[in-house]
């Protein structure tokens, strides 16, 4: 049981090294439960792992045990002068010594082999719950979680937990049964040898604890290290454009240097007092068998004749010391070994607590009841539920006293005296209050960080509202399902987000059983059909790592179209044509106009030719609106819009 695991954690020999005393292990009693719970598919497995680890331990003490059989029993008689003992007997003895350990080393492969395969299906199941989880969670998790830390769940957390069951635990396991029987076995072939062995255990851990305690402290700054030059790393690649833009390459290769060779000392440091660690308990070892086999040797051939301590106990056979040499090391061996389990265990333990933080971080609640039906009108315009796609939506709306009602779907927003604050305390929209009729355009204009994504932001509930009111088609929105709330409007933001795969799929995301038909009528509407005909596969171009192929505006034109192919009553388009140059918005504006057309509309736009033909047009200053009222209108009042359109014009 050699084989170091290979993990991120200490390497062999640093404070997880052999080391039993000192850092206390702290493990969350709660994590175990439920790292346990996870099992209960593999009981059978388990009972199985738990039967070959102790045939593997039990059976590597008996060979050695029997070494004293062997030679006892069999070499010392042969070689007296009138043995019974014969060669076939010796060679017997032999064969079932020789089965005890094939007998252990196939237990161990066994058990190895069951632990692999349970973690593995152990680490799915994490891995699904994981991901599966993370998908309730609401945007206000991804606000405060970076990516980096998210992403380390999946990899080095959960390869952490592999090491742990696929390897530290049964070898932990294997090593106390290992050290249970072999220490009892000791006591059993000689106390005195025993004391020797513990007497000098007790001198191993000072020397050990004396290294690991130096190590550790570099051991910390290693990890802080390998950190430090991971997320500058990260930084620098995601940052390559700003990079070479601002001709920062030598800046960036210097700090990268500095941190690196933080690193390097950290680790020389770190390494150098852990890489004694083996060889000094290697030769400790060794000493220890010496002055075992000469303590033995001596207590044996009684030849201390003042030494009243050996009265009626030097009664040592070759055959004892033999085998008690054997136990001393498979003894020592496994000591120093689960010390370093235990600590890979808790590192492990570290990464499962942070796992489980992840499965428990709470969903994004949804309390709606009201859903989105197909709906079919009657001759008489009632309407009733259907099956069918009809094209035509209702909010079906359960009331308490057991009636059901049905509110076609049109698209009538209205915000009534909205206050709002993503973190508490700091308020970021202020009494907002506004409607928007079925089929109108309404457009926010106003500086960065005015409010203006936030109020689409409560309009869709990625976040919920503190103070007010907000109806869509009478309905209190947060009584309406999210899913179905979120597939009555469609979004387009500034920031476009394509996933890997075809044009194609990526217009289809907007409406998952739309037909190739469906989502080229969509491109055509949003006028990207022109340019994907002139890409290589046309609409069966694979895009990949977010559509990099593609230009900042084809990119936003996709995803005009995948906001089209859902046909819904409400868009909300926030910037969604700012990357776009002038001339391509052109284009792009009829297709928007198209887009719009008998939709409620929620158009956050940079350039305010994009929405002066709204029918009302809202100014926003620190999360107020100031100003409402037509373009017309707004020109003719000479406020803070008139300000920002002449400024524009300037601009231009
Ligand atoms: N996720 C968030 N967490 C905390 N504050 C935020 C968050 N998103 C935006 N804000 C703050 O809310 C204010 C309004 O932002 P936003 O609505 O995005 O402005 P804009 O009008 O440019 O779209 C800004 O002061 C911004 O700093
Ligand atoms: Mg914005």
């Amino acid at each position: 049981m050699s084989n170091q695991p290979r993990r991120q954690g200490p390497p062999s020999g640093g404070p997880g090294g052999p080391k039993m005393v000192g850092k206390p292990v702290s493990v969350n009693k709660n994590t175990v439960k439920r790292l346990l719970s996870y099992f209960s598919n593999y009981k059978l497995h388990m009972i199985l792992v738990f039967v070959f680890i102790i045939t593997s331990a039990v059976a590597s003490v008996m060979a050695s045990l029997f070494l004293q059989t062997l030679i006892d029993g069999y070499v010392t008689p042969m070689l007296g002068a009138n043995s019974s003992v014969g060669f076939s007997d010796l060679a017997m003895a032999l064969v079932k010594m020789g089965c005890l350990y094939v007998c252990g080393a196939l237990s161990g492969l066994f058990y190895s082999r069951i632990m692999a395969s349970v973690s593995q299906g152990i680490l799915k199941k994490i891995r699904d719950k994981m991901f599966a989880h993370m998908q309730t969670l609401p945007i206000k998790y991804f606000d405060s979680h970076n990516f980096g830390d998210t992403m380390s769940h999946y990899t080095n957390d959960t390869d952490s937990l592999r090491q742990m069951l696929a390897q530290s635990v049964p070898q932990a396991m294997s090593s106390i049964v290992t050290i249970v029987s072999v220490f009892f076995s000791m006591l059993r072939q000689s106390v005195w040898l025993t004391l020797i062995v513990i007497a000098f255990l007790f001198i191993i851990f000072k020397a050990m604890g004396f290294i690991g305690g130096k190590s550790s402290k570099y051991f910390v700054k290693q990890q802080k290290s390998v950190a430090d030059v991971n997320s500058y790393i990260e930084e620098m690649v995601n940052g390559q454009k700003v990079v070479k833009v601002f001709c920062y390459e030598d800046k960036s290769k210097a700090e990268f240097d500095r941190r690196n060779n933080e690193l390097f000392n950290n680790m020389r440091k770190a390494n150098s007092y852990g890489n004694i660690v083996g060889p000094v308990m290697n030769n400790l070892g060794y000493i220890l068998y010496v002055i075992l086999a000469i303590v033995g040797g001596l207590l044996a051939i009684k030849s201390i004749p003042n030494l009243s301590l050996t009265a009626g106990i030097n009664t040592l056979t070759l055959g004892t010391i033999a085998s008690f040499l054997t136990l001393s090391r498979s003894f020592v061996q496994p000591i120093s070994q689960v010390s370093q389990q235990i600590n890979a265990i808790a590192m492990a333990m570290a990464g499962a607590e942070r796992i489980f933080a992840l499965i428990d971080e709470a969903p994004e609640a949804d309390d709606g009841y009201v859903t989105l039906v197909n709906a079919k009108y009657d001759a008489d315009g009632n309407i009733t539920e259907s099956e069918e796609r009809t094209g035509q939506w209702a909010w079906k709306h359960p009331h308490s006293d057991g009636t059901l009602e049905y509110i076609p779907l049109k698209g009538n927003v209205v915000l009534d005296d909205v206050d709002f604050a993503y973190v508490e305390g700091k308020t970021v929209l202020h009494n907002v209050s506004l409607y928007a009729e079925p089929g109108q355009k309404v457009a926010f204009v106003g500086a960065t960080g005015a409010g203006k994504t936030t109020i689409t932001n409560l309009i869709n509930r990625f976040y919920d509202i503190a103070d007010g009111k907000i109806r869509y088609d009478g309905i209190n929105i947060n009584k309406i399902k999210k899913a179905d709330l979120r597939r009555s409007m469609g979004i387009v933001l500034q920031d476009v987000n394509l996933f890997t795969g075809t044009v194609m799929e990526n217009i289809r995301y907007g409406k998952l059983d739309a037909t190739d038909e469906e989502c080229i009528a969509a491109a055509k509407l949003a006028n990207a059909d022109g340019f994907i005909r002139m890409l290589p596969q046309g609409y069966n171009t694979v895009l990949e790592g977010d559509g990099s192929g593609l230009s900042q505006g084809q990119r936003q034109l996709i995803s005009i179209a995948r906001a089209a192919v859902a046909d819904p009553p409400v868009m909300i388009l926030d910037e969604a044509t700012s990357s776009i140059d002038t001339r391509t918005e052109a284009i792009v504006q009829s297709g928007m106009d198209a887009l719009m057309k008998g939709r409620t509309v929620f158009v956050i736009a940079h350039r305010l030719s994009t929405v002066q033909n709204s029918d009302v047009i809202m100014v926003l200053e620190q999360g107020r609106i100031i100003e409402r009222g037509s373009h017309e209108k707004l020109i003719a009042e000479k406020g803070k819009y008139y300000q920002l359109y002449t400024g524009a014009f300037e601009l231009e």
